[in-house]
Formats: structure tokens, sequence, C-alpha cells
């Protein structure tokens, strides 16, 4: 029998509020006025995870984390329900650290669902396994009912003018995602600076404008236990970080321009990989995690888990929290990472709506699963009650409305529609679209459809992105259509050409990256992620976990090739986009190289398991906007040296 918690808000949290207030660090004051209600109230929180209410009889749209800023009301109830969470009690089941630790550290016990013996140390997340997108569907609805239920009673603070006004936006209120994948706004990073921008905030609540310390900067630990994260310099940091400096130093900064400026170079790797993801993974197989079961075919290396552990990797920018698995969920950038994740494969599940989880076996134990034990739609998504008994199944969260919430990219959409976003959204690097894009009209996302306050964005969005296609950030406006496309019976046709990978997860007993450059590369690895001829990086999500061990989990992923050879062609560095060609071009101008996520350079004849496959496929490309490319077998044509 699960037992059902009750969050009460102690008076101690008002305590330690006001205690932390003399250091910078600093939750939101709701004044004595408001104290009384504060105290006596006990809203329901409940380990059972259940479906938010409907409003008007409709699921309620997640959206991208800059449509949100847009909303007043949401915005700013955002800010205060995460502050709120991150001072609430470490002892609560309901506090920013419990939530999150149910992930990985500390491998606490969440809701009484007990270990397998042995399996205590581990966090409940299943990764490397076909569960990977199912289990972590009803995880961010736990913590999205949380932050609902936050929300709510927050609302309810404000005076009687404003109450019905905020009340409303209340209801409505969903968590955002973060698009790490789309082109942002003109002059903006791919990393928004709501995020990384500044350690406070000024929030807009109930007792007036005041600056409180940024909940998506980071979450301090109140109090830390240096014992959750074993090892140096972890240990010592009483907050997260994200390419924090000094290492040493128990105060190291962290450096978000550095993060940002690693997504934003970035971008085309992860659009290429989104959209290859979507075109050509019709297996949910295939796409759903980066085991090497079943991926014995060179069409289909890459997975959603994979490109998702190289935002990871990047997001956590040397050692941050976000690079490390058993750490990540700490850090405030986890779930708005993990709700585009979930989007995307909602948006994936309406393209490939015929195929799902089959039987397969776990490569690494959970808290809660042994490795080995077969895994299909029945296995129970410990630790999510449905109800007092059972558990959330794969079987069971299909469907996301059965939640109440879901995305604008896929409520009330076509198949033909969610294709005709993607098209939109994710080919800034791709010829695929290159003749459907003269007659496009709006190519904002579509959550900034729902929200009508944005028209200026939306011409900003429109005339940003109506270049024809761009690479390192440059638009290219003269593709010598000759040497790219070639046109047939079947269509117009060009090559996509791909850097397959394969690799031991724990081979280095640490998280890493595998970079490709075209031409020099510096030695000094912190320069690696921004060089301007970077190709990509594959990042491989591991840690110094010791529960995994190095022998087990071959991992795949791919770095793609198309957007760098496409520009090459341009200006005529390689002659056309064909095998011999292609092949003398990058037999001595790709560079391959390795380094553990702070840093250290690694020679890649040390890394366990490595292979790089270079592999090509004709792709026929869509005539209409509701049609995804056509990929022709994906062929090797050699591999790298290692
Ligand atoms: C908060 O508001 C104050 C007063 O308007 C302003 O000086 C400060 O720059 C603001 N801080 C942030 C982080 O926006
Ligand atoms: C710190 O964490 C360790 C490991 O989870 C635990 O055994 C210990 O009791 C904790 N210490 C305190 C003071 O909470
Ligand atoms: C976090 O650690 C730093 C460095 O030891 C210290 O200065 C700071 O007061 C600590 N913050 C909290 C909230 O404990
Ligand atoms: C932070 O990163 C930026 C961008 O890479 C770099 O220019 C800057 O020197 C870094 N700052 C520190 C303090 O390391
Ligand atoms: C999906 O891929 C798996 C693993 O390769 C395979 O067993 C299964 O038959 C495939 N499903 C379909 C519908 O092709
Ligand atoms: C992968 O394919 C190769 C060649 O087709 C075959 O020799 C090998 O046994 C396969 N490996 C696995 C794990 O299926
Ligand atoms: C899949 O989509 C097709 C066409 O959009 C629809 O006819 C079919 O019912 C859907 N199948 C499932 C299982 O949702
Ligand atoms: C709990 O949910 C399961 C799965 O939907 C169902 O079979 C069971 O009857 C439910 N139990 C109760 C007590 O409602
Ligand atoms: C879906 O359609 C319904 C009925 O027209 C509408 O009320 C709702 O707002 C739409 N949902 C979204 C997210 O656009």
């Amino acid at each position: 029998m699960a037992s059902i918690y009750t969050f009460v808000l102690f008076v101690s949290f008002f305590f330690s509020h006001g205690l932390a207030n003399i250091h910078s660090n600093k939750g939101y004051d709701y004044g004595h006025r408001m104290n009384l209600r504060v105290n006596k109230r006990d809203f329901g929180q409940s380990s059972i995870v259940g479906s938010l209410p409907l409003v008007d009889g409709q699921p309620q749209p997640r959206l991208e984390i800059r449509t949100l800023q847009k909303n007043h009301d949401q915005w700013n109830l955002y800010i205060l329900a995460l502050s709120w969470m991150q001072y609430t009690s470490q002892d609560s089941p309901f506090s920013w650290y419990q939530i999150a630790g149910i992930h990985g550290a500390p491998g606490q016990t969440w809701g009484n669902v007990a270990p397998l013996p042995g399996n205590d140390n581990i966090g409940y997340c299943h990764h490397v396994s076909i569960l990977f997108p199912t289990w972590h569907r009803p995880y961010l609805v736990l913590y999205e009912q949380t932050m609902y239920n936050i929300v709510q009673f927050i609302a309810s603070l404000w005076p009687p003018e404003d109450l019905d006004r905020v009340q409303e936006a209340a209801k409505r209120f969903r968590i955002p995602y973060w698009d790490w994948a789309v082109a942002p706004p003109a002059g903006e990073s791919v990393f928004p600076l709501s995020i990384g921008g500044s350690s406070v905030v000024n929030v807009s609540g109930p007792n007036g404008i005041q600056s409180v310390s940024n909940p998506l900067f980071s979450f301090a630990f109140k109090p830390f236990n240096g014992s959750i994260f074993p090892d140096s310099p972890y240990n010592k940091w009483n907050e997260t970080k994200r390419a924090p400096y000094p290492i040493s130093d128990p105060n190291a900064i962290s450096n978000n321009s550095f993060v940002a400026a690693s997504f934003d170079k970035h971008l085309p790797s992860y659009q290429q990989r989104l959209y290859n993801l979507f075109a050509n993974y019709p297996n949910y197989t295939h796409f759903s995690n980066e085991g090497w079961i079943g991926q014995n075919n060179s069409g289909t290396f890459d997975s959603i888990e994979s490109l998702h552990d190289s935002v990871h990797t990047i997001g956590g920018g040397g050692w941050g929290h976000l690079a490390i698995i058993a750490y990540s969920a700490f850090d405030p950038v986890f779930f708005l990472h993990h709700a585009n994740v979930d989007r995307i494969f909602a948006m994936w599940q309406v393209v490939h709506n015929d195929s799902y989880v089959v039987p397969t076996a776990a490569v690494y134990a959970s808290h809660t699963q042994n490795q080995g034990d077969i895994e299909d739609i029945w296995t129970p998504l410990k630790p999510f009650f449905v109800n007092d008994t059972s558990f959330w199944t794969s079987g069971m969260v299909r469907d996301l409305e059965t939640f109440g919430y879901t995305y604008a990219d896929v409520a009330n959409k076509t198949r033909g529609e969610v294709v005709a976003a993607i098209n939109r959204l994710y080919t800034d690097y791709s010829p695929a679209t290159i003749t459907l894009r003269s007659n496009q009209h709006s190519l904002s996302h579509a959550d900034q459809e729902v929200d009508d306050q944005t028209p200026k964005t939306r011409s900003q969005q429109h005339s940003h992105k109506s270049r024809v296609m761009a690479w390192r950030h440059e638009p290219i406006s003269h593709l010598p259509m000759n040497v790219v496309f070639q046109v047939d019976s079947k269509g117009k046709s060009y090559r996509e050409w791909i850097a397959n990978i394969e690799v031991k997860k724990h081979a280095l007993k640490s998280s890493f990256l595998i970079y490709l450059f075209l031409g020099d590369v510096p030695d000094d690895s912190s320069s690696w992620q921004s060089l301007d001829n970077l190709v990509g990086s594959l990042g491989i999500f591991a840690g110094p976990d010791r529960s995994m061990r190095a022998e087990h989990g071959k991992v795949t992923g791919t770095i793609p090739l198309t957007s760098a050879l496409m520009r090459m062609a341009v200006d005529g560095d390689v002659q056309s986009l064909a095998p011999e060609d292609v092949e003398q071009f990058l037999k001595p101008a790709l560079q391959l190289r390795i380094a553990l996520v702070d840093g250290t350079v690694v020679s890649a004849n040390e890394v366990d398991g490595l292979r790089i496959s270079i592999v090509t496929s004709m792709v026929t490309i869509p005539t209409t906007e509701d049609q995804l490319p056509r990929w022709g077998e994906v062929k090797p044509i050699f591999d790298l040296v290692i």
C-alpha cells in the first residue's frame, strides 16, 4: 500500500527563508500578512500521479520557455513556484531535492517504493532502455503536478482586484519546455538568458516585486550533504553549477556564456540529428534509446536518447552537474530539457503512430529493476503510482492527453500538420526543404500562435528564418543546385552523410565527448566546443557511477556531416557529394578528438569499443510541406582510423 503524503507547510519554511535572506541566497518574502494563511494551509500533494484539471474541457499546452516568459502572470507564477519548491524542506517528498533525487543520486527510496536487493544506491531512471521516453513522461508529470499545486496556492494570495486574473492564468499553468534545436530569435542564443543570464531575478508576486535567487540559474541544497556526491569536486559544491571554474574552489563560478556559445555552435548538428530522427526512424526500438540492441544497421545509429545525452554534456559544460547522469536532475535545466524530449517523443508518436515499446532486455539496473530483466509495455514505471496499489506503465502513458497537458505542436493537429511543423522548425541546415522554403508564411513555434501577445516576435522570427539555408550561422544564398541535387524518376534527391559512432558507455568511467572537426584543431580542449570548424560532437552521458560496469552497454549515436559538406561544396572545396569526392576530401580533412567532460584529452585508441564509420544515403526531398524526405539504404563508405 502506497503511503499518500500530505504536504504541510512547516513554520520552519519561513524561518529558514528569513535566514537565507542574509546570504545572497534568497527566496520570495510573502510578508507577515500572508504567513498566517500560508502556515495554516495544508494542500494535498500526493505520490499518486494524476491528470491536471482540464480548462473548458481542454488539456493545456506546455509552452516553450520564451513563449511562457511573455505571459506576465504565468511567468511570475512559474518563477515563484520553482523558488518555493527549491526552498521546501528537503525532508518533504515534494521538495526540489527529493523530486530531483528520484532520478539518480542520492539513490533514495521515494514513496516507499523499495529497491531490489543490492540496487539501493541507484536511482529509478531508465537509460539505454526501451523505457527511456516512457519512464520520463510520468516523472515530468509528477514534477508538473507538484508545481501546479504550488502555483494554485500562490495565485490564491493575490489581492482581490488581481485575484481572478492571476487564478485564471494559474489554471492554465503547465511546465515549459526549452527547444534546444530551434533557431533562436535574431540576436539571441539557443540557451535562453532567463536560465543562465543572471543569478538573481526580479519577480512580481502577491507581496510586490522582489529580487530573488534565480531558480533557473542553480539549485542550492538546503542543507548540503556532501556524501550524496561522493566524488570531488561535487562533494564541495552546495549548489548546481554549469561550466564551473576554478574546479577546486567551493565557490566555483558557473560560466553560462560558455554553455550558451557551445549550444549555438551545436545547433546545426542537433537540428540535423533531430530532423533525421523524425524522417528516418520509424521503429520505436531504434528511435527510443541508444542501446546497441537492434542497432546493428547503418541507418539506425542515432536515437532521441543519444541526442538528449549530447544536450546534457554540453549543458554541463565541463564539470557541471547536468553532464553527470546521477546528478543531472538537480540542475533546473533538467526538467526544461526533458519536457522538450517529451515533446519530441509526442511529435514522433504522431508521425510514426504504429510503433511502440516491444519486449527488450534491460542493459542496466535501476532502483527497482535488474540488468537483463525484460521490459515491455506492462513494466511498472516505478515509483509513479496510478492509484494506491499500481504504477503507470508504458501502455498507459502512450497518449499524453491522459495527463491533462499537450503541446501546441501536436494538439488538434493531423499528421500532415505535425510534419509541416517539423519541416519549418528543423531544416535551417538541411537541403531537404529548400524548394519548399520560398512560399512559407509563419515560421514560429506553434505555441506562439496560442499566445496572441507576440506579433512582434513572430515577424522577427520570420525575417530571421527567411534565409535559404544556413551553416555556421551564415546564410547560404547560392547553393549550387547541380552539385547538391540530382533528379530522376523518383524526384529530386541529394546525399546525406553521417558519422556513425559506437562506443562503450562506461569506457572512460566519466562522461566524455567525441568531436569531429574539418581542418586544424588547437591543443586546448576548452576551445573545442565553440570552434568555427566544429562539425559536431557526440556526448556520452555517463558518470562516476560505480554501479554501472564498463563491460556492459555499448551505445551508438551520430554526428551528421551533410551541412558541413554542403558548405564545402559551396566554397568549391569538395567537387560533389558523390562517395569518391567526399571520401577523398574527408580522409585528410576530418579530425577526431576526444575529451572527458572536464577537458582531459584522451587518445582515441584508449577508448574501449570505439568505432566510427562514415555512411551515406540518397534522400528524396519532399514536394509538399506535409511530407518528410524519403531515405534510401544507408551504406557504409569507410571507417575512420582510430
Ligand atoms: C531588478 O529591478 C531593479 C529595480 O528596477 C533593477 O535595478 C535591477 O537591474 C533588476 N534586476 C534584474 C536582475 O533584472
Ligand atoms: C548524508 O547522506 C548520507 C548518504 O546518503 C547519509 O547516510 C547521511 O545520513 C546524511 N547525513 C545527514 C546529516 O543527513
Ligand atoms: C555554499 O558554499 C559556499 C562556499 O563554501 C559558502 O560561502 C556559502 O555560504 C554556502 N551557501 C549556503 C547557502 O550554504
Ligand atoms: C566564460 O566563457 C566565455 C565564452 O567561452 C569566455 O570568453 C570567458 O573567458 C569565460 N569566462 C571565464 C571567467 O572563464
Ligand atoms: C523494430 O526493431 C526491432 C529491433 O531491431 C525489431 O525487432 C522489430 O521487428 C522492428 N519492428 C518493426 C515493426 O520493424
Ligand atoms: C552485426 O552485423 C554484422 C554484419 O552483418 C554481423 O557479423 C554481426 O554478428 C552483427 N552483430 C550483432 C550484435 O548483431
Ligand atoms: C495512426 O494514424 C492514422 C492516420 O493518421 C490513423 O488512421 C490511425 O488510427 C492511427 N493509429 C493509432 C494507433 O493511433
Ligand atoms: C489501480 O489501477 C490498476 C491499473 O489501472 C487497476 O487494474 C486497479 O484495479 C486499480 N486499483 C484500484 C484499487 O483502483
Ligand atoms: C484544440 O481545439 C479546441 C477546440 O477547438 C480548443 O479549445 C483548444 O484550445 C485547442 N488546443 C490547443 C492547444 O490549441
